[in-house]
C-alpha cells in the first residue's frame, strides 16, 4: 500500500511541502537584501520634488505617461538608457503606468530647461498643436501647500529632519524667484503677480518633472 491510498495523509503531506517551497522561494526573498537594490547615485526626492510627484498622481498625469523605458531598441534608442529596479527605490507607489496617450517620462529631467516647462504645461497645444494634453497652467495660480511636507518625508523614511525640509524649500524658492533665474520670464508670464516670490504647485511639479532620470544621466556623464 502506496502513500496515494492514503488521501489524508497524502494531501498533508502535500500541503507542508509547497509551503516549504513557497517559504523558501517567496518569503525569505522577500526579506533578504539582495533582492532590495539600493544603490548609491539613486538619491530620493527633496521635500517639494515630492509634493511635485502627489500633484502629478493628484492630476493623474499617470494615465497618458508611463515612466519606465523598456529595454527595447526602439525604446533606449527614444528615451536613452532603459529603467533599472534600483531606480524606484524611493517611489511610493510606483507610477509606471500602463497607457502612452503621451510620451514616456522616466528620462525627461534634463530634456528641457524649466522654461520650456512653464510654457508647456501653460499650454501644450501652444507648442505642439495636436497634442491632446490639457493645459494646467492653473498650477501657477495655486502656492504650494507644504505643511505636510516633512510628514511625508518622514513616512517614506527618506531621513531627513525638520530643518532640512525647510532648508530644501527655502533653497528651491530662492531658485525660482530669483532675478537670475533662467526661466524668469516664462515662469513671470505664467504666474500671477502675487505668488511671483512664492512656490506654486508649477514649480514644485516642474522640479519633481527635473528629476526624473537625473541620477541615471549624472552617473552617465561621470563614467
Ligand atoms: C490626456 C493625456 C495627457 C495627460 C493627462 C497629460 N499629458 Fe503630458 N503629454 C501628453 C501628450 C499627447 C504629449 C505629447 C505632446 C506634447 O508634448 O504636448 C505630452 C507631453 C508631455 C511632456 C513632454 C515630454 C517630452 O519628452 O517631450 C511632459 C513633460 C508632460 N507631458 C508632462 C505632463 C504632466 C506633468 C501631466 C500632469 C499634470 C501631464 N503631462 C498630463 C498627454 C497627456
Amino acid at each position: 500500500m502506496g502513500i496515494t491510498s492514503k488521501p489524508v495523509v497524502f494531501a498533508v503531506l502535500s500541503a507542508v511541502v509547497i509551503l516549504i517551497g513557497t517559504t523558501v522561494t517567496v518569503f525569505i526573498p522577500l526579506f533578504m537584501p539582495s533582492t532590495q537594490p539600493v544603490s548609491a547615485y539613486v538619491k530620493p526626492y527633496t521635500s517639494v520634488e515630492l509634493e511635485g510627484r502627489d500633484i502629478y498622481m493628484r492630476e493623474g498625469c499617470n494615465n497618458c505617461h508611463t515612466q519606465t523605458v523598456r529595454p527595447l531598441r526602439t525604446e533606449v534608442l527614444r528615451y536613452g538608457e532603459y529603467s533599472k529596479g534600483e531606480e524606484f527605490a524611493y517611489d511610493r507607489p510606483f507610477l509606471w503606468g500602463s497607457r502612452r496617450i503621451g510620451p514616456d517620462l522616466n528620462r525627461v529631467g534634463g530634456k528641457y530647461p524649466d522654461s520650456w516647462h512653464y510654457r508647456h504645461l501653460q499650454s501644450p497645444q501652444g507648442m505642439f498643436e495636436k497634442s491632446n494634453m490639457p493645459p494646467y497652467g492653473w498650477m501657477a495660480k495655486n502656492k504650494l501647500d507644504t505643511q505636510y511636507s516633512y510628514k511625508k518625508t518622514s513616512i517614506l523614511g527618506y531621513g531627513y529632519t525638520e530643518s532640512d525640509v525647510q532648508q530644501q524649500i527655502v533653497q528651491c524658492r530662492s531658485k525660482v524667484t530669483a532675478e537670475s533665474y533662467p526661466a524668469k520670464e516664462s515662469r513671470d508670464q505664467v504666474t500671477p503677480p502675487e505668488l511671483r516670490n512664492d512656490l506654486t504647485e508649477m514649480d514644485a511639479i516642474i522640479a519633481y518633472l527635473q528629476k526624473l532620470g537625473r541620477d541615471v544621466k549624472n552617473l552617465e556623464t561621470k563614467k
